[in-house]
């Protein structure tokens, strides 16, 4: 089990006692390079896919990059997915209704899980069962419960488990963060993560009766809402950056907008408190983008903002304490306000140059490819999907009971 008390002092990489699972939580450079290197090697491997929806045919895609990948078969309870799946293979994939007939399969080496949140748990652990290697998209699982029977099965299989938090192989935010746990920004207390859209996220439905299915994010049965959906991501570059896992979460939400039947919130605030006194502040709106998907970290020498493209470092102002020469020579103190002094910085930002700006999916898919051929153990791995899914799960527990509920520590 983690040892809390070694997080309590910032970000530096000296500082913490690298267990197993601090190592998933901060992640290795050396091994990153590894895994995310371009890939020769065509040693076949043959995926099945579980639920070919959105997600599932964008990994599909990427995966049939890598060289000696094969799609071999898919399972989805909508049919038309099948069709979708075969225009972007380019051959017909054996399908089936039942993903446990796809995980019975011997053609299958490897699953991907792209179904909706609710489903993740049981068909994940249906699938490490079944001995196969899996890629289970974000969040890892609906519940506590299901997350740390997850941990159990991945750390008991001979198989690789990798979880869909691709970020973890984002050239950009690597090279940012493992500065940033060499002290440049110095010590990190805060946190702050929009994921701000302007759009309702509702998908048509050719019929009324498939509502839940294709807009399953907007009901509780498979969802927890923006919490799990855009959070999740947020929460994990927070444990990620910190270290650590949370040790208590509060949050809030409310329908503002989108009065249209659905049941999850359109808008979401969440704050989550690190070992140290630490916090990550998630804030998610549905119907403004002025501040798009950013993350800040705030540190006493700096601050450091990441996005789904780059990463730039801002330094501090100098402080300059000013002297009043008609009173004996005495320092300006707060009272005398100066607007100037509490302006935001808006200073040149120095961007975090990376020789590819490779999108982290493709990254991570072939990562993925990369370790179930080798045995690697993968940088996005079951105690990160738990540590993620864990600040998930409480925050959204949090937000229904309307109080500060602890975190469970991570596995
Ligand atoms: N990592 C990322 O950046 C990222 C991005 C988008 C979505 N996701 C995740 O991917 C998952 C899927 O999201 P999506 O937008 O593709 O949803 P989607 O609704 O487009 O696709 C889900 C598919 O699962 C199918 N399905 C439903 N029940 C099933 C069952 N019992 N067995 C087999 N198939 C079933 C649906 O018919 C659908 O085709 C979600 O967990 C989501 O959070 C991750």
């Amino acid at each position: 089990m983690m040892d809390r008390r070694s997080f309590l002092h910032g970000l530096s990489a000296a500082a913490i006692a690298i267990s197993a699972n601090a190592q998933s939580l901060t992640g290795s450079d050396a091994e990153a390079a590894r895994q995310i290197a371009p890939i020769h090697d065509a040693t076949p491997l043959r995926l099945g896919i579980i639920g070919p929806g959105s997600r599932g045919k964008e990994l599909a895609r990427s995966f049939l990059r890598v060289p000696g990948v094969r799609i071999t078969a898919a399972a989805d309870v909508y049919a038309p997915r099948f069709a979708e799946l075969n225009q972007v293979c380019g051959y017909d994939v054996p399908s089936h209704a039942d993903y446990r007939a796809l995980l019975d399969r011997k053609d299958v080496d490897a699953v991907i899980v792209a179904t909706p949140f609710g489903l993740h748990g049981e068909q994940v652990l249906a699938a490490l069962h079944a001995e196969k290697h899996v890629y289970g998209e974000k969040t890892m699982a609906f519940t506590v419960e299901e997350s740390a029977k997850i941990v159990q099965a991945a750390t008991a299989s001979p198989r690789i488990f990798q979880v869909g938090h691709q970020y973890r192989y984002s050239p950009w935010i690597r090279a940012a963060l493992a500065r940033v746990q060499q002290g440049e920004i110095g010590d990190v207390t805060h946190i702050i993560g929009y994921w701000h859209r302007n759009n309702s996220w509702r998908r048509p439905v050719p019929q009324p009766s498939l509502e839940r299915l294709i807009n399953w994010r907007l009901y509780n049965q498979w969802s927890l809402g923006l919490l799990a959906e855009l959070g999740s991501h947020h929460m994990d570059i927070a444990n990620w950056a910190f270290g650590a896992t949370p040790t208590a979460a509060l949050a809030s939400g409310s329908i503002c907008k989108y009065h249209d039947g659905r049941e999850t919130d359109d808008n979401v605030q969440a704050v989550l408190s690190y070992p140290g006194g630490k916090r990550f502040i998630f804030s998610s709106i549905t119907d403004n983008s002025q501040l798009g998907d950013q993350l800040w970290l705030y540190g006493t020498k700096g601050s450091l903002n990441l996005t789904l493209e780059d990463a730039t470092f801002y330094y501090e102002p100098r402080q300059v304490t000013r002297v009043d020469p008609s009173h004996d020579g005495a320092a300006i103190t707060s009272a005398s306000y100066q607007a100037s002094g509490e302006m935001p910085y808006r200073g040149p930002g120095h961007a975090v140059e990376v020789t590819t700006a490779e999108d982290p999916t493709s990254a991570a898919t072939r990562a993925f490819i990369y370790c179930c051929r080798t045995g690697t153990h993968p940088i996005a791995d079951v105690h990160v999907g738990y540590g993620s899914a864990l600040c998930v799960i409480q925050s959204n527990q949090a937000r229904l009971d309307r109080r500060e509920v602890a975190v469970p520590p991570a596995l």
